[in-house]
Parts: structure tokens; C-alpha cells; sequence
């Protein structure tokens, strides 16, 4: 009896070890990978991290004039790249925290010779950084992460105070586009457009059932083609900022000042 509890519990051991072995190898097998994907792009000419002097300096960057726009939390760049084929007289920005997922976008880009995509690494909430007022014509907002905790609303990219910084890099009539598979997001979206008397052009409440899933909106991204194989709906929204001035809603107003660096 003694001898069969000795076993087992160095057989548990045993086990615990080897377990611990392999998500230890696991673990730092991902951590190479992302080593390297880190590693890749900072010799990428294509993306630009954290950059001190590109505010109105596009233009340089591109070598053109083109209208320029931005993916915003782009993750692995698929818009970008997918309408950078397509219109090779825009100029697209992916625009990321996390540059092991831009990496993907970039490395296809480059691959491919694609001029007139880049990717910047930065944190969004500091986007007035990087451009100048009327540098920027269009921006796409791809399943951004919704925030769906209470008092956490302010870090959803279309709360009020970032639409204001939006507000300070778009030419005016610009349009935003937000694609979503949260229904919190989509409505609160839709409250804020109301409430800051933007203009609404296009309000898709189930982009896949009422079959507008074509020209830019059939490209599917990295988090949508998981929504979409957990049978999730997709929405979509497109408007424009009015030409007054941002405010902050009375509800909004005592978080104003505090920003989540995610
Ligand atoms: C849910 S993922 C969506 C990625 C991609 N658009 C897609 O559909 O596959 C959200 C992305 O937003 C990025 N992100 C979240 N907050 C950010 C911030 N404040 N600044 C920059 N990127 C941010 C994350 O790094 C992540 O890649």
C-alpha cells in the first residue's frame, strides 16, 4: 500500500513536471515568436514606432499627396492591405499598440510592394501626435475592443473624447467607419452620433443577414472570421463629424480627464 502511494505520487509528479515542461516550452516558444516578429519590423521600412517627427510629414513618407486613411486598432492590417490593393492612389495607415500583430500586415505589404501602405505603432489615444489638422480623409474602426464594463466606456474608440481627437486630424466631411460584432458598442455608437449631431450615411444592423457584405465591408479580418464562426452579428455604422465643436456628455464628464493606456 505504502509503495503504490509512493508511485503515484511520483507518477503525479511525474505528470505535473512534464505538464509544467511543455507549456514552459509552449511559452517560450511564443515568446520567440513574438522576439522575432518584433525584431522583423523594427528593420521594416513600412512601419513606423512610436515616431517623433512625422506630424504633416505624410506626404514624405508616401512620396505623394494622396488622401490618406487610417485603420484604427488594426491588428494585423487587413484593411489596410485589402483596400491598399484595390486603390493604389490612397494612401492607408494600419494603426496598432501591439506590434507582433502589425507585423503580419506589414511583412504582406512589403511582400507584395505595396506603396502606399504603412503601419504605425502607437497608442491611438495619442493620435494627434502623429497627424496635422485636415491631414487625414477617412478612418476605418475594426472590431475594436468594445469595453463593455461599467465606467470603462470612455476607452471605446468612438466615446466622444476620441472622436474630438478625430475631430483635430480629419478634413472636414470626413467619414468613420466602425464595424462591430458588440451590439453594446454598435448602440452606444449610434447615441453618441445622435447625441453629436454627426451625420449618419450608413447603418447596417446585421451586415452578413441584409447581404451588404460586399466592396470594403466582404474583407474580414483576423477577429471577424472568429465572430463570425461563433454566429455572431456584424454591424456597421458610417458617419461624419458635424463641423462644431465635440462636447463632452454631463455623463462622460468626470472621466474626461483619466485615459486607459491599454
Ligand atoms: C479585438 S482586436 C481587433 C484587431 C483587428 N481590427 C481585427 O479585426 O482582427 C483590437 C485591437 O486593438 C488594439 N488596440 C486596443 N486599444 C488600443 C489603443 N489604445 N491603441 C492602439 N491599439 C489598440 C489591440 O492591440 C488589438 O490589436
Amino acid at each position: 500500500m505504502k509503495s503504490k502511494k509512493i508511485f503515484l505520487g511520483e507518477f503525479q509528479k511525474n505528470q505535473a513536471g512534464a505538464i509544467y515542461q511543455k507549456h514552459r516550452i509552449f511559452a517560450s516558444f511564443m515568446g520567440h515568436k513574438k522576439l522575432i516578429k518584433f525584431q522583423a519590423i523594427d528593420g521594416y521600412p513600412n512601419v513606423l514606432q512610436y515616431p517623433k517627427d512625422v506630424k504633416g510629414k505624410w506626404n514624405e513618407v508616401f512620396k505623394n499627396h494622396n488622401p490618406i486613411t487610417l485603420e484604427l486598432a488594426c491588428g494585423k492590417g487587413e484593411y489596410s492591405v485589402n483596400l491598399g490593393r484595390e486603390h493604389k492612389d490612397l494612401n492607408y495607415i494600419g494603426v496598432d499598440i501591439k506590434g507582433n500583430r502589425i507585423y503580419t500586415g506589414a511583412k504582406t505589404a512589403l511582400n507584395e510592394n505595396l506603396q502606399n501602405v504603412a503601419f504605425l505603432r502607437a497608442q491611438i489615444g495619442q493620435i494627434t501626435s502623429y497627424f496635422d489638422p485636415g491631414e487625414v480623409s477617412e478612418i476605418w474602426i475594426i472590431f475594436p475592443d468594445p469595453f463593455l464594463k461599467k465606467g470603462k466606456e470612455k476607452n471605446r474608440l468612438t466615446h466622444p473624447r476620441f472622436l474630438h481627437q478625430y475631430q483635430q486630424l480629419l478634413k472636414p466631411g470626413s467619414r468613420i467607419n466602425l464595424k462591430t460584432d458588440s451590439k453594446e458598442l454598435y448602440e452606444f455608437t449610434l447615441e453618441t452620433i445622435s447625441g453629436q449631431e454627426c451625420s449618419l450615411h450608413e447603418n447596417i444592423a446585421d451586415v452578413y443577414g441584409q447581404g451588404k457584405a460586399s466592396g470594403p465591408l466582404a474583407i474580414q479580418t483576423f477577429y471577424e472570421k472568429m465572430h463570425l464562426e461563433e454566429g455572431r452579428t456584424i454591424y456597421f455604422l458610417s458617419f461624419s463629424l458635424p463641423s462644431k465643436g465635440i462636447t463632452m456628455p454631463e455623463r462622460f464628464a468626470r472621466h474626461e480627464q483619466t485615459i486607459d493606456r491599454g
